[in-house]
Formats: C-alpha cells, sequence, structure tokens
C-alpha cells in the first residue's frame, strides 16, 4: 500500500483516490463529462438503442401545447429554470413552442459544463432570438440556492432525461426535498423518469454493439490518464452492464480482464486490480408510477401531471408542492 503524500485539489481527485482504495471499486459517472464525454453522449442520444432521447423528444413534441397551458396558468409569465442542460435539444421544442405562442417567459439554463452554457447560449440566440436567456454555471446543490431567491414569478424547474436516475432512491429523495425546498405554492417542477420494459430493451441501450456506450464509461480511465497522470490500458477493461428487472437499476462496471497494477502519478497512487475485478461506474435506474408517486411523496412533493409515449417507454411527471 502507496503513502498518501500528494494534496489532492479537485473533487475529481479526491473521489478517484476513495474509489479505487474502496473495496469493492468504484467510480462517479458525473466523471465521464468533459468535451470528448460530452460528444460521446450525444453519439450516446442519437443511437437507434437508446431510446430514452427519442421517446422524450415525442413527448415534448406531441405534448407542448398542453404543456405550455399548464406552464403558463392562464397566461400568467413564468421563469423556466432547467437543470443539466447540455445542448437543449430537447428544451428547443418547448422554448420553440413558447416563443411562436408569445408566451411570456425567461429561460436559466443549468449546467456544470460552461462549454455546453455557452453552445446552448449561442445556438437560442441565433435560432430563437425573442428568447429571454440567463445561463447559470454550477452544480444543481449550489445553483438551486440561486434559484430560489429568484424572481416573483412563477417558477418551473426542468429536469430532462431521466438524470434523476444516477441517483440511488435514498438520494433521489434527498435532491428531490432539495428542490421542494425551493418551491412556492405554485411553482412547478417537469421531470423525465425512464421506465421500466422488456429488460433487453434497456440492456440493448446500455451495450450497444457498436461500442459507444464502451467508449463513453471507459472515458472516466481516458480522463485520469490525462488529468492526473495514469497509465491504464483502456484495453484491459471490458464494459459490463447488468439489469435487475426486480429493483429497475441498471448498472455499469469495467472489468478488469487480468490482474495489474496501475500507477496514477497525480494522486501518487498505486492501484492493484486481481483478474476479473469490477470497478463500478454507473447507476441507470428505471422507475414506475408507484416508484415516482412514492419518492415524490417522501419529498414532500404530489405529482399533478404525466405524460408518456405511447409505448409507455418513458415518462414526464409534473409535480408541485403538496401543502398542508
Ligand atoms: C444522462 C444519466 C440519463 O443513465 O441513461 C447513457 C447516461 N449512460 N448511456 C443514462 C448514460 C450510459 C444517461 N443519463
Amino acid at each position: 500500500m502507496q503513502e498518501k503524500s500528494t494534496v489532492l485539489t479537485s473533487a475529481f481527485e479526491q473521489e478517484v483516490y476513495d474509489g479505487l482504495t474502496a473495496q469493492p471499486k468504484f467510480l462517479s459517472s458525473k466523471y465521464f463529462y468533459d468535451e470528448i464525454g460530452d460528444k460521446l453522449f450525444q453519439d450516446i442520444m442519437a443511437m437507434p438503442e437508446y431510446y430514452l432521447t427519442d421517446c422524450e423528444f415525442h413527448i415534448l413534441e406531441y405534448h407542448k401545447e398542453r404543456i405550455a397551458e399548464i406552464f403558463t396558468n392562464s397566461n400568467k409569465p413564468f421563469s423556466l429554470f432547467e437543470l443539466g442542460a447540455g445542448d437543449g435539444k430537447k428544451t428547443k421544442i418547448l422554448l420553440r413552442h413558447f416563443s411562436e405562442k408569445d408566451i411570456d417567459f425567461d429561460y436559466s439554463p443549468i449546467d456544470i459544463s460552461q462549454n455546453a452554457l455557452d453552445q446552448l447560449e449561442t445556438a437560442v440566440t441565433k435560432e430563437l432570438p425573442s428568447v429571454e436567456i440567463n445561463t447559470i454555471q454550477g452544480t444543481y446543490f449550489d445553483t438551486l440556492a440561486d434559484i430560489g431567491k429568484s424572481s416573483n414569478k412563477r417558477k418551473v424547474i426542468l429536469f430532462l432525461g431521466s438524470n434523476i436516475g444516477n441517483l440511488l432512491h435514498p438520494q433521489a429523495i434527498s435532491f428531490l426535498k432539495n428542490m421542494q425546498e425551493v418551491l412556492n405554492e405554485d411553482d412547478l417542477i417537469f421531470m423525465g423518469f425512464d421506465q421500466k420494459k422488456n429488460p433487453q430493451a434497456i440492456l440493448d441501450a446500455y451495450n450497444d454493439k457498436t461500442g459507444i456506450t464502451e467508449a463513453f464509461n471507459k472515458n472516466i480511465l481516458a480522463r485520469i490518464n490525462k488529468e492526473m497522470d495514469g497509465n491504464f490500458d483502456l484495453d484491459k477493461f471490458i464494459h459490463w452492464e447488468v439489469y435487475d428487472p426486480e429493483t429497475g437499476t441498471a448498472k455499469s462496471y469495467l472489468v478488469s480482464k487480468e490482474k495489474q497494477a496501475i500507477r496514477i502519478s497525480g494522486l501518487d497512487l498505486e492501484v492493484n486490480f486481481k483478474a476479473w475485478e469490477t470497478i463500478h461506474t454507473e447507476i441507470s435506474q428505471k422507475y414506475d408510477d408507484d416508484v415516482v408517486a412514492w419518492l415524490a411523496n417522501e419529498a414532500g412533493l404530489k405529482i399533478t401531471h404525466h405524460f408518456s409515449d405511447e409505448n409507455k417507454f418513458y415518462k414526464n411527471y409534473i409535480f408541485k408542492k403538496k401543502i398542508g
């Protein structure tokens, strides 16, 4: 065992150190996303196997008029916040519809990636010049406080893409509670939840034959190599996906094909792998109506509406604060 003498300066470094010295090993999927990871995720969203994006796209397209009615609550202005906005491809369906209908709203996309926000701002300004956009860079947690303090208009918080699925239920509840605390009685949350379905469809979505998801999962090792001077050989790991249809939890792993020792100079750390030892990297939780209702209730929220695609592969729910 190596002594830790290096000062760990970033959360990423701290988490890599903790995760790779733990038993069993783990790393957090939030570190998949650098410029290359953002691009790989866009490629995933374009894959036929990754049904989530298409489903949500169609839900928004098909229900945009009803959604506009609910958000404006008979023509009242509102402020739209979006957590983890990314490239805003799906959100633009709503933004375009709202601006065509001359709806009075402003849009504040929030993302950890300044790069993603800059691109989104450029695109929205060009394609939808009448939309008032104010980007906010930061983590969900830090920025929720700002949302709370903001305008006196109705707040609508968007959280699309089943991003909630990266959280285990207890974490999801505390995240929803944090949101609940910044809501006023009239405010809304609009959120996407991927649904339980034929397990094979889920495995296919997270284990495409073209290897894009594999590259995405392994990008966390590539980042450690680049940013912490590591020497992972990506070919010595396989991408492995499991789905438990009972709990609805899909899990991603990187599995070491052989016994090997990895050196991460930036952390002054040597990591030993036995043959077939795992690193757990991501969970992508799948839901049903009962589980969503339970999560909402635990967080002090109630479901007021929901929208689904025709196959019921994916659902968007609207939550309000539970009063009393
Ligand atoms: C962005 C977290 C919703 O879990 O479905 C896609 C990320 N991982 N393929 C998901 C992801 C592998 C995605 N989320």
